[in-house]
């Protein structure tokens, strides 16, 4: 076991789908894997592994932030050789044609957090999308027919702003939309070389000020999921 993850050496599969909260990781691993086993429970931190058409997959909470998804990340990788994470999660919408329900692939990830520009004493990093696993994304969305957009993301440390038009300045500079944790997961599995990438769905937006129920997350949350599992 990690200090974080109380799962044994092998318990968890090459390829990971990584939603905030670990409910989700549980309702992945009930809907759609074959015989999931229950890898990990600390913090209430759900993990599943199971299989999917045949390929062993795993699943686990992050919780919210660049903290939490860089811790977990962090232990995946280097205690249970992980290789390719996927954050699966939800996004606010900074542009008008980015509207709720749709499914987002995040290039690239900026970021509000200080955690890059204290580790590259202040210059910038630019943290990016495994370029395989994006590809790879794309033809199963295709595949599947579920229109996706691709594009920058905005990592954030904050949910609520203090400045609620703060957002005016990404989506002049075309930012697509705000999550959380993006930025640190593809930092983290850059510095260890393996494979990251995040797929969001649009659960609300800056723009208009829709938000969408709960029975729409699901519906719309699905497709996300699709498409992440093909990536196993
Ligand atoms: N995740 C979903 N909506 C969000 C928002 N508005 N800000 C930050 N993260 C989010």
């Amino acid at each position: 076991m990690s200090v974080h993850i109380g799962a044994k050496k092998g318990d968890i599969a090459e390829t990971i789908l990584l939603p905030g909260d670990p409910l989700r990781a549980k309702w992945i691993a009930e809907t759609f894997f074959e015989n999931p086993i229950c890898f990990n429970e600390v913090r209430g931190m759900y993990g599943y592994t199971g299989t999917y058409n045949g390929k062993r997959v795993s699943t686990m909470g992050t919780g919210m932030g660049i903290p939490s998804i860089s811790i977990y990340a962090n232990e995946l990788i280097k205690e249970f050789g992980v290789k390719n994470l996927i954050r699966v999660g939800s996004a606010g919408s900074y542009q008008k044609h980015i509207e709720i329900r749709d499914v987002v692939l995040a290039m690239a990830a900026s970021s509000t957090s200080g955690v890059n520009e204290l580790r590259f004493g202040g210059a910038d990093y630019a943290p990016t999308a495994d370029f395989n696993l994006f590809i790879k994304a794309v033809e199963a969305a295709k595949a599947k027919n579920i229109p996706i957009k691709a594009g920058n993301v905005l990592s954030s440390d904050e949910f609520y702003e203090d400045n609620i038009e703060s957002y005016k300045k990404w989506s002049k500079f075309g930012v697509l939309c705000v999550e959380m944790e993006a930025a640190g997961l593809y930092t983290v599995a850059a510095k260890h070389n393996v494979n990251a990438l995040a797929i969001l769905t649009i659960s609300d937006s800056l723009v208009t000020g829709e938000r969408t129920t709960s029975k729409e997350r699901e519906t719309t949350f699905k497709n996300m999921i699709r498409i992440a599992l093909e990536l196993a």
